[in-house]
């Protein structure tokens, strides 16, 4: 709790979506079903890739923890939202705020580091392809797997950290669904240059970075694909990396499309609306893509349920 010369400000108020009073109900239960999807397809993608041993590859690995971040980012933001739509109440404690904005920003990062490896782990399939299995040990994939929730986990403690220590006057409503650092840092009335300097600096490396090498890794499988003249190679190399180039797109697009667009004609709604394709819809898809396009997820999943027929 921060003390001001007159106020102590202990609570946010969540403004929610600009959605008018009488279709309150039917977005409840849109963004109800559209979190209940998204629980339960990550949850069949992690579960497909534990049971199946086909499925305990690096590749595979990595997916498993995209979903389980996913399922993460999701659940950070929607049961608040859901709980604020049906009560009157839409206050979030203060303690609360930051411990929101602290795992939005762990699970929104975590999702952009894994899509970098999982980037690299195509790369190395496809551009070496008799040495996969060497370079992608298992040390190796868990070393990725624990320096990345090593340093998101860090990372974000950074920004909370300084977001604690910036002090809030009397105004304490939130114009958005969940506790954005930039919603907050708008609220403070202390000197906010370092937390925007860090945001600026740190940021920009964390999405911009990962962004870039995806892309060089992309490059370079495009380049060794056109020495490859096996239909069956190419039409495996085509469902793996397509599969992560639709998430990848889907998750820079909306990331570039909130932060990128020109600001002038960047209304209330549409802000909010690209935020709900971020922490929303994006988390929602990801298995999807995954499961659809993909033939090894397809035969888990019919090999789970035939074995579960079987065994009755
Ligand atoms: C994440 O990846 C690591 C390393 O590959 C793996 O051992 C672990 O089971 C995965 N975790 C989840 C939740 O899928």
């Amino acid at each position: 709790m921060i003390m001001n010369n007159q106020t102590v400000i202990s609570q946010f108020i969540l403004l929610g979506l600009p959605i008018p009073p009488e279709h309150q109900h039917l977005f409840y239960a849109l963004f109800l079903a559209m979190y209940l999807t998204t629980i339960l397809g990550n949850f069949i993608i992690i579960i497909l890739i534990l049971l199946d041993s086909h499925l305990h590859t690096p590749m595979y690995l990595f997916l498993s923890n995209l979903s389980f971040s996913d399922l993460c980012f999701s659940s950070v933001t929607m049961p608040k939202l859901l709980q604020n739509m049906q009560s009157q109440d839409t206050s979030i404690s203060y303690d609360g705020c930051l411990t929101q904005m602290y795992f939005l920003l762990v699970f929104g990062d975590l999702e952009s580091i894994l899509l970098l490896v999982m980037a690299y782990d195509r790369y190395v399939a496809v551009c070496f392809p008799l040495h996969y299995m060497s370079i992608m040990s298992t040390k190796l994939c868990v070393c990725l797997m624990v320096l990345s929730w090593a340093f998101t986990l860090l990372y974000s403690m950074l920004h909370t950290i300084l977001l604690a220590k910036l002090s809030f006057c009397e105004d304490n409503v939130i114009h958005h669904f969940f506790c954005d650092i930039s919603a907050l840092l708008k609220l403070a009335c202390s000197d906010i240059h370092i937390n925007e300097l860090m945001i600026f600096i740190m940021g920009g490396l964390v999405s911009i970075i990962p962004f870039l090498l995806i892309v060089v890794s992309y490059v370079q499988i495009v380049f060794s694909i056109l020495n490859v003249s096996s239909a069956h190679v190419l039409h495996k190399i085509f469902s793996t990396c397509g599969s992560h180039l639709s998430v990848v797109s889907l998750f820079y697009g909306t990331i570039f499309g909130l932060y990128l667009c020109p600001s002038t004609n960047s209304s209330i709604v549409k802000e909010t609306a690209m935020a709900m394709m971020c922490t929303v819809v994006t988390p929602m898809l990801n298995p999807f893509i995954y499961s659809l396009r993909n033939r090894d997820v397809k035969d888990a999943l019919i090999t789970l349920l035939c074995r579960k027929k079987s065994s009755l």
